[in-house]
């Protein structure tokens, strides 16, 4: 079967293999009146509970309701089987309190502490209108359809109550959230997503992943979106070792440069010529490792994008950084001013958009249970 549950302990789409397919959105809350908000999220939670087996959003359907009415349904998945859809809903820091400090639907003083405002990071050129938002859905597909037909139907759904502020299609993983998954490439030609949190290590999980404080957020978890431009002009023009060197691992089959295979442990001790270390002291891999973070792990779960060019005819592409961690205080933020600082592949990079989310936990497969009731 390709469904994913959307009920359970924790959000699917998180643990879940990570699918091929993205759409992710940013969305405004209009309303300023919180039971409409709830009533939104109870709508969207039966929404998800049939779209994620594949079924349009009612029996209704796109073309059974009435004439004289908007159909409950797009359409476009209609024929389209499930494709292993998921989708996760998260709460932006703008929801709790707004840029002047209102406490918008008096959630403020369950804002959590970890819903930070994201520092400006050296080398950010945010665009703002692709940055921020007051609720985020991630919905991931084997099918890109399947992952736009969500998004769209609950958008759709929310006319008047929220609109899109940014959106973001990725087509191809850059990770591995399993290890029955093999590991994909990323526009770099590097494979990404070796060294990353897998669903098979569920005391990992606890302790970088899921958030365990008792508060309405047990059970959740932290979602930083950062769309990073990939400067492929020169990135292309750069040699083999140069960009090895730069990742720290092999182009070809992702071997840390100390030697093994994909999997073996990089040995950062380990000294080639001139008594320099094998493994650069500027290199991705290094700078990001868990052995100079203080053991800090993230689950990352990014896409490729190709947006198009620019007016230069440079190529708006990269990839759409997605990590879940259970802190970003400390699992995200020190690590990216670091490698803002430090890592050789920052030369390449350009971030261009930005967002943190606060995940909820999972809804249980209730009636009248809803995404975020919990808060
Ligand atoms: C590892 C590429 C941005 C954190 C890697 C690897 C590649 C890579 C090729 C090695 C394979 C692997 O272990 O998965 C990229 C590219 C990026 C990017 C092309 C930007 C476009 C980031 C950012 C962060 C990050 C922004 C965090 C702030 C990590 C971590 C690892 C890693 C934690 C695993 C390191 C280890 O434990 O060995 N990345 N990365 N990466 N990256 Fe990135």
């Amino acid at each position: 079967s390709d469904v994913v549950d959307f009920f359970g302990e924790h959000q699917a789409g998180i643990v879940t293999p990570a699918q091929d397919r993205l759409c992710f959105a940013a969305l405004n809350v209009l309303t300023e009146d919180r039971a409409e908000l709830v009533e939104l999220l109870t709508r969207w939670t039966a929404a998800c509970a049939r779209i994620t087996q594949g079924l349009d959003v009612t029996d209704t359907g796109f073309d059974g309701g009435s004439q004289y009415a908007p159909p409950q349904d797009t359409g476009e998945a209609h024929d389209l089987s499930a494709g292993h859809l998921t989708v996760t809903i998260g709460f932006g820091r703008s929801l709790f309190e707004d840029k002047d400090g209102k406490d918008r639907f008096g959630l403020r003083e369950r804002m959590p502490e970890a819903l930070i405002e994201l520092p400006h990071f050296p080398g950010d050129t945010l665009d703002p209108a692709r940055t921020g938002g007051d609720l985020c859905i991630q919905a991931c597909a084997d099918d890109p359809q399947v992952a736009v037909h969500a998004v769209h139907n609950l958008v759709r759904m929310g006319f008047g109550i929220v609109s899109t502020r940014w959106m973001q299609l990725g087509f191809g993983r850059t990770s591995s959230t399993s290890k029955s998954q093999n590991t994909p490439r990323n526009l770099f030609g590097f494979k990404d997503g070796t060294a990353n949190l897998k669903a098979e290590d569920p005391e990992l999980l606890n302790d970088h992943l899921w958030v365990r404080d008792g508060t309405w957020m047990d059970g959740g978890t932290y979602l930083v979106a950062r769309r990073i431009r990939m400067i492929m002009e020169t990135w292309d023009r750069e040699s083999l070792m140069g960009q090895e060197n730069t990742i720290g691992r092999t182009k070809g089959t992702g071997a840390p440069l100390s030697g093994g295979e994909e999997f073996t442990a990089p040995d950062f001790a380990m000294q080639g010529a001139g008594n320099q270390p094998i493994i650069p002291k500027d290199s991705h891999v290094r700078l990001a490792h868990p052995e100079t973070n203080n053991g800090v792990q993230m689950l990352r779960r990014g896409y490729n994008y190709a947006d198009g060019t620019d007016r230069l005819g440079n190529m708006d592409a990269g990839l759409f950084f997605i990590a879940m961690v259970n802190d970003p205080r400390t699992g995200y933020v020190p690590i990216q001013n670091k490698l803002a600082r430090q890592d050789a592949l920052s030369e390449y990079l350009r971030h261009t958009g930005s967002g943190l989310f606060a995940v909820p936990p999972g809804i249980p497969n209730e009636p009248g249970a809803y995404v975020g009731q919990q808060l």
